[in-house]
């Protein structure tokens, strides 16, 4: 069943409920910001303090960071992981194969907003399915007539029952991008978080894993060879207005991304498209 509806703010959404699993898509953003399967907890974080407004990034869920990720390379006055989070897009395509997965496709097109933004005429789909597993494409299209650089992130907020006790596998023997220190290192073993983390991974494998305390989760990627690794942990947590103050306890982004030098370069009418499947 798929239902269109509205915080008591006006803010829309999306809801879906099939025999497998709850979920709830906005508008804005084509942003999921929450997905769970009948018999488990909820898969995404999302933070109780989070602002549903037009024009604000929800704090939690996958938001879509495109088409740059992190800050702009040029003009720090450009927002924070692009535009395409705090966009409305549309929602032109939905389908019901049976009662057990749902598929959304939501567009965002280049706009006078958007040109002032990014002076590139684009086709941005994403295409969602929510069954027993939750899988996400973002197609990028280029349709102007000189070649455009993207990069982005899918970037996940997984629920965790404790920080303390999570790794995450997979990136080991990995290079990485500590943007904390601004410094180059190569990661040893699996990641546990003990402080605050902001990593940019390179040369990643397409198969990650982050094992909690009662669950372990399978994240495959494909059109990306980056990840990032993200917990504000309690200072940075403090200086967020949608974060309370233990929120960083039960939370880690895992980010499917093409950053940094996994950026991409499309020619006209080229195609790309970054997927992140959750098992
Ligand atoms: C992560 C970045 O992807 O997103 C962090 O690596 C950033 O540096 C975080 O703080 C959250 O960004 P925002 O704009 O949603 O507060």
């Amino acid at each position: 069943m798929i239902t269109q509806k509205h915080t008591k703010s006006g803010f829309s959404y999306i809801e879906v409920i099939n025999k497998n699993c709850c979920a709830r898509v906005a508008v804005q953003g084509a942003h999921l910001f929450h997905y769970q399967q009948h018999d488990k907890k909820p898969l995404l974080w999302l933070s109780e303090k989070s602002l549903f407004e037009n024009g604000r990034a929800i704090r939690g869920g996958i938001p879509i960071c495109w088409p740059w990720f992190g800050k702009h390379t040029t003009d720090v006055d450009l927002p924070q992981h692009g535009f395409a989070r705090t966009s409305m897009w549309t929602l032109v395509e939905t389908a019901e194969a049976d009662e057990s997965s749902t598929e959304l496709l939501l567009q965002l097109e280049d706009s006078p907003e958007s040109l002032k933004l990014w002076p590139y005429q684009f086709r941005l789909q994403l295409h969602i399915v929510l069954s027993s597993d939750l899988q996400i494409d973002l197609t990028t299209k280029n349709c102007t007539s000189a070649p455009f650089t993207i990069s982005s992130a899918l970037h996940t907020y997984f629920a965790v029952d404790n920080i303390d006790t999570v790794s995450v596998e997979g990136l080991k023997n990995c290079c990485y991008f500590d943007a904390l220190t601004k410094k180059k290192k190569t990661q040893k073993g699996n990641i546990r978080i003990r402080e605050e983390i902001d990593r940019v991974y390179q040369n990643v494998p397409p198969f990650l894993k982050l094992n909690d305390h009662e669950r372990s989760i399978q994240i495959s990627s494909k059109g990306s060879s980056s990840a990032v690794v993200w917990n504000p942990w309690i200072e940075k947590s403090a200086t967020m207005v949608d974060m309370s103050q233990n929120a960083y306890k039960s939370m880690l982004c895992i980010e499917t991304t093409n950053a940094l030098d996994d950026a991409r370069s499309l020619g006209p009418e080229d195609k790309h498209t970054l997927t992140v499947k959750i098992s």
